[in-house]
């Protein structure tokens, strides 16, 4: 997939997603952006701070989950983020993505925890936290600015023990094994779903 593709989806979903994530400048959505997006992301990958997922649905982008904030010594803990292609939205997607990213971060990272968190009207995310088997641990106020101010969120956990974990949140484990396709030039693991 060319650069300019990687812009078009992000293009797409800007206003889709404008509500839900840090103010973006002009910048953000040119053409050359995703790819250099992608490429901090993968610097942050060989430091063991950060590890970052496209979604390939039949070849083609269709979301971005991010483990970052990665903590190791006591902790073993990352934070993670997500977003889903708004015409994939409904259909299951994000449930079975974001848990292979999830059994991923316990199984190839060796994190013991996982953190999310939402704002408090978004249902949608905290009903798929939910399912794959987060808990809440409560609403911090306020936590992190979004759409250009600081707004109060619902903090989620959930802690990664040994035990295999596929099964508990219902993903398809088999879509977390992770090839080399070069998405947007750059080599960055997929899920194919
Ligand atoms: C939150 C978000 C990632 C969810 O993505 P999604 O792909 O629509 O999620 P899913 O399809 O897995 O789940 C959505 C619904 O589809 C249903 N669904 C339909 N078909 C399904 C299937 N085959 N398997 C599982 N669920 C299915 C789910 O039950 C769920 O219903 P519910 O929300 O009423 O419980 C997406 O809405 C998004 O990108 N939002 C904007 C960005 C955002 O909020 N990011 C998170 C910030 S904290």
């Amino acid at each position: 997939m060319g650069r300019g593709r990687c812009a078009q989806i992000r293009r797409r979903n800007r206003t889709a997603l404008a509500r839900w994530e840090p103010e973006r400048s002009e910048e953000f959505f040119a053409d050359a952006a995703p790819q250099e997006a992608l490429v901090r992301r993968l610097q942050a990958r060989e430091r063991d701070a950060a590890y970052p997922y496209l979604i390939d649905r039949a070849g083609v982008v269709a979301g971005l989950i991010n483990i970052g904030a990665v903590e190791r010594g006591a902790f073993q803990n990352g934070r993670l983020g997500y977003w889903i292609d708004e015409g994939e939205r409904g259909r299951g997607l994000a449930t079975r993505a974001v848990g292979a990213v999830v059994i991923e971060g316990r199984d190839t990272h060796r994190l013991r925890r996982m953190e999310a968190a939402t704002l408090l009207e978004n249902e949608p995310s905290q009903r798929l936290l939910r399912r794959l088997g987060f808990e809440e641990i409560g609403v911090a106020r306020p936590y992190l600015e979004i759409a250009g101010r600081r707004q109060d969120h619902m903090l989620f956990q959930r802690l990664l023990g040994p035990e295999p974990a596929g099964g508990e949140v219902g993903c398809d484990v088999a879509a977390a094994q992770p090839d080399a396709h070069p998405p947007c030039d750059v080599r960055l693991p997929r899920h194919k779903l």
